[in-house]
Formats: C-alpha cells, structure tokens, sequence
C-alpha cells in the first residue's frame, strides 16, 4: 500500500463493471478509500470489493433524485464516473438515460456536495466516422455510423458536462479495451464483422486504463481537459486473428477497406501533459507478458 493522495474516499461509479472491477482494488492497493456504485450488493464482483475494502453504495443512477445523488457523493473527495450503458442492445432513449442524462445529473450533485473533481469515461468512438487521420483531442466529433446510440450519447454528455460551471471535468476517451482476463476480444470476434483484414482497432490495456484514468484523477490544474488513453500502436484485423490463432480466409480479402482511421487515436497529449507511458503499448507486449 502506498500513501493516498486524498484524505476522503473517491467516488467509483459502474464498480463491478470490466473496468471498475479491476480499477478499484488497484485505487484500494494505493491506499485510496473507494465507495463504489453497485446496483446489487450481493453480486460476486460486489462482493469482492467489499471484502477488498471498497464502502459499498447502492443505485441505480437513473433512479436517484437529485437529493439522493448529492448524498451519494458528499463526503468523497472526487468521482470517477464508469457507470455506462452499451452492452445490452440500448435503445436511444435507454442510452441517453444513462450515458448522457445521469451522467449529467451526478456531474451535478457532485457540484452541490462540494466534490467538483469529476473524471468521466468517454470513448474513442466520439471521433464518429471518416477522419483524416489520427484523432487528437481537438479532431471534430462527427456523427456516428457505429451501429449504436452509444457514441452519441458520450459526446452529448461530453458537451453538457463542458457546460458545467465550477465542474473540474476531466474526460478521458479510452480505446477498446482488452486485457487482465476481460474476454472482450473473444466477444469481439463473434461479431459479425464485415473488416478488411488490414483494418485496425485501437486498444488499451487494462493497466493503462487504471494509468490514465488515475493519472487523470491526481493531475493539478487540468480542468475541462480531455486526453485520448489508448496503446501506442494500434493492431489490424490480421495480427488479432494471428494472436488468437484464427484463420484469414480469402473471402475477407476480397473486402473493401472502408474509414481506415475509425477510432485511431493519438496519445500525445496524455503522454505530454499526464506522463502517461502504456505499460503494454502494444497487444504484442501484452500477449509477451502474458498479461492477457
Ligand atoms: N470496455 C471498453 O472497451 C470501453 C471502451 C471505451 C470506453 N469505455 C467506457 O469505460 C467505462 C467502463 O466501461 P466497462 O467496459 O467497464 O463497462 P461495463 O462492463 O458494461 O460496466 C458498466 C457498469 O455501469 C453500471 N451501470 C450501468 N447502468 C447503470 C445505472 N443505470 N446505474 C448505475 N450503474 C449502472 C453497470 O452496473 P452492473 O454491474 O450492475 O451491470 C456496470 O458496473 C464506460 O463509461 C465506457 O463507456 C469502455
């Protein structure tokens, strides 16, 4: 355990998700006192967050009032907000709800519990479809052709926390993530996907999400920045299909290759300004270190 850098506990919201499952026993192991969000107490992953010492708070966040909200976060010395809905097939309605309105709404309870650090989870995915290259944080967010309200909904809740006076927003648009035991590649492979093999996907590991989502946290005097979190390289279709032992078939060469820089990002920033190094900058080194 080392020294916390705050005296009161952080905020996690979406705490038993991929990302918040392996985030706080890691903000735990740096001494941080962690509530954590959970929607059912007595899940598994709840359960071992709280044995691994995470304060357990329990909602909804589509359905606390406000009142409810500021009691949530009052007392914790910063949030960080997860908690997103785009798993599950969501409905517009459904994915604005959580990935924009509540997102809004603790953003705002927040700033009335005094608690104005707030680190959001956004997504590579807001640079929408056809860029010229790679995206910085200062690329336009074009409309999407994802098969899914969810980026939109990010950019919208990107937009409306930027609104926010007084809110020490600190947004971090994080590449698929991978790693650490999370199957999502696995799942990503049983998409039915039409990608020209030499297709790319831009990645981040685990590890590096917790680096840059926390890096982000501690970080002095950056409010209403946003940083793109992602590995340094991004890998194609072929390497992945390669890494996991699956064969090309020619058919998927014979595909076209359409917006080759769809969620290419740039690091830079995050590199520059937060001292972020991916700990695994490719999926390459990942699989190496057996980090998988
Ligand atoms: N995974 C990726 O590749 C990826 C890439 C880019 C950005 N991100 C962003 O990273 C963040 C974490 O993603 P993830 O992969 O950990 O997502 P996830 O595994 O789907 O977890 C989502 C979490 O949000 C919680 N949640 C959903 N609706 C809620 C509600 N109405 N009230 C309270 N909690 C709610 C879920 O609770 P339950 O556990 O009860 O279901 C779960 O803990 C998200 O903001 C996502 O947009 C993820």
């Amino acid at each position: 355990m080392t020294n916390p850098t705050f005296d009161r506990p952080i905020l996690v919201t979406g705490a038993t998700g991929t990302v918040g499952s392996r985030l706080v026993p890691r903000l735990l192991a740096q001494g941080e006192a962690v509530r954590a969000l959970v929607r059912d107490p007595e899940s598994e992953t709840a359960t071992r967050l709280r044995r691994a010492g995470a304060d357990l708070a329990v909602g909804d966040l589509t359905a606390l009032d406000a009142a409810a909200m500021t009691e949530l976060v009052a007392g914790t010395a910063a949030v960080i907000h997860l908690a997103a809905a785009f798993r599950s097939g969501e409905t517009p309605e459904q994915s604005t709800a959580v990935n924009t309105d509540a997102a809004v709404a603790l953003a705002r309870a927040a700033l009335a519990a005094g608690v104005p650090r707030f680190v959001f989870a956004s997504t590579n995915l807001v640079y929408g479809a056809g860029q010229t290259t790679l995206a910085t944080e200062e690329s336009p967010l074009l409309p999407s052709t994802f098969p899914s309200p969810y980026p939109d909904a990010k950019s919208a809740a990107e937009r409306a926390l930027q609104q926010l006076d007084g809110l020490d927003l600190r947004v971090i648009r994080l590449g698929f993530i991978y790693g650490d035991g999370d199957p999502h590649i696995e799942q990503f492979m049983t998409r039915p996907l039409d990608w020209h093999p030499s297709r790319r996907l831009q990645m981040v590991h685990h590890a590096d999400v917790a680096q840059g989502l926390l890096l982000a946290l501690r970080a002095e005097g950056i409010g209403g920045e946003v940083f793109n979190i992602a590995d340094d390289s991004a890998v194609t279709l072929a390497e992945i299909y390669g890494y996991m032992g699956r064969e090309l078939t020619p058919e998927m060469n014979a595909r076209a290759v359409t917006d080759p820089w769809f969620g290419m990002v740039d690091n830079a920033k995050a590199r520059r300004v937060l001292g972020y190094r991916p700990l695994f900058p490719t999926m390459r080194q990942a699989l190496d270190a057996g980090a998988m």
